[in-house]
């Protein structure tokens, strides 16, 4: 016989998505229990992306989720689009009155991790689920096993799913796991973190005739790259030498400085989002509801306006009884989600090269990059994104 636990809402997944959304729902009294097959020195040390968009950081702090984001994270007011091997400064808060915050995935998870270990929240790290179930009626459960063969009965009144892009939740709400709209793209980043100093006080975004690069930061010491690359290349195949080579092409008018490589990883681009985002009792967040290139640094962004929005809903629905958030949830995030999946879209296949790419295509490439850089509007439209629409219902 599984042993049986009641909450009110099981969460599925200890990621940005799942742990701020048990933080939040706990600020409003409602109890949750946040499971997840990883451990936790796993979810801490995994290297993702660290652009964090103005409300973001906002929800982070005034939460009480992270104070660390604002004493160690660094606030960028700009980032540079380089072309033809020119820079152009896109300056956020002259254009939109708004910056971003360079303050990376992992820190973001220790912090939430810690502030709910210290609330005392229940985190099953190494359970995986087996099961979803009954999520059409007011009593949905979810089965798993923990790292010691315990069977675990989650009866909740909600169930979360915010378990990343191989979600085992997904099925409960679209019917199957793969049920969305997705596009692959013909390249991958290589991504290097180093022993260096900066090379760029900003994050460089490089269009070449190689290819993209990006240059950007972790701290004093440690920084972290990325040049375009083959979605099939093994990380492992290049020396430090030629990855140094591969990045300076890219980066034409600046002297990288280099040192040595600690971690080197491809990641593969996909854009995805799932038809459904709720049946019934369950809803997916995050990843498990959509992906987007990393290009715009959108993907936690996205998780968390995601999980402000559920919040509201959740709290309507389990303290008042009141289902029109919930019933508006998917429409409502599908409009943000939408913009996201423009916007990661346009900037991957404005400063990537295509191997097939033609002469034309080249040009009409650049045509692009200088329209957006010799006028207001197109600088302030890319501001505008990058430093994150206002939150639905929130403050501006
Ligand atoms: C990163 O620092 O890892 C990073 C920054 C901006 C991006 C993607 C990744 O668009």
């Amino acid at each position: 016989m599984p042993r049986i636990i009641r909450t009110r809402v099981a969460i599925v997944g200890a990621g940005p998505a799942g742990l701020l959304l048990s933080h939040l729902l706990a600020d409003a009294g409602i109890e949750s229990i946040v499971l997840d097959r990883r451990s936790r020195t796993e979810i801490e040390s995994t290297i993702r992306a660290g652009i964090l968009e103005q409300e973001t950081v906002r929800v982070l702090d005034e939460s009480g989720a992270s104070d660390r984001v604002l004493t160690v994270g660094n606030r960028h007011d700009g980032i540079e689009l380089r072309f033809n091997g020119e820079g152009h400064r896109i300056d956020f808060p002259e254009l939109v009155g708004r910056s971003v915050w360079l303050y990376p995935q992992h820190e973001v998870l220790k912090d939430l991790i810690a502030a709910r270990l210290a609330a005392g929240q229940d985190v099953l790290f190494e359970t995986e689920v087996t099961g979803v179930g009954d999520v059409e009626t007011d009593r949905p459960w979810v089965t798993a096993t923990t790292s010691d063969d315990e069977e675990l009965r989650i009866e909740a009144e909600f169930v979360v799913g915010a378990d990343g892009s191989r979600s085992v939740v997904r099925p409960a709400v679209t019917g199957s796991s793969a049920g969305g709209h997705f596009r692959e793209y013909p390249f991958a980043w290589f991504g290097i973190l180093c022993e260096a100093p900066p090379s760029s006080d900003e994050l460089i975004y490089s269009n070449s005739p190689d290819g993209f690069a990006l240059i950007s930061q972790r701290s004093a010491t440690i920084q972290r790259m990325y040049f375009q690359c083959d979605p099939d290349a093994d990380p492992n195949a290049l020396s430090e030498a030629e990855i140094w080579n591969a990045l300076q092409a890219r980066v034409p008018g600046t002297s990288l400085a280099t040192g040595p490589i600690v971690q080197r990883d491809v990641l593969r681009f996909r854009s995805f989002v799932a038809h459904e985002l709720r049946h019934g009792r369950a809803v997916l967040v995050g990843d498990a509801a959509h992906t987007v290139p990393p290009t715009g640094a959108k993907g936690m962004n996205l998780a968390v306006a995601d999980v402000v929005l559920l919040d509201r809903a959740l709290r309507a629905l389990l303290l008042e009884n009141d289902t029109r958030l919930i019933d508006a949830f998917a429409e409502t995030a599908l409009k943000r989600i939408w913009k996201a999946q423009h916007f990661s879209w346009w900037m991957t296949s404005m400063l990537h090269t295509a191997s097939d790419a033609t002469e034309f295509d080249r040009r009409r490439q650049v045509g692009e990059l200088r329209s957006v850089v010799e006028s207001e509007a197109g600088r302030t439209f890319l501001a505008e994104a990058y430093t994150g629409w206002p939150h639905e219902g929130g403050a501006s």
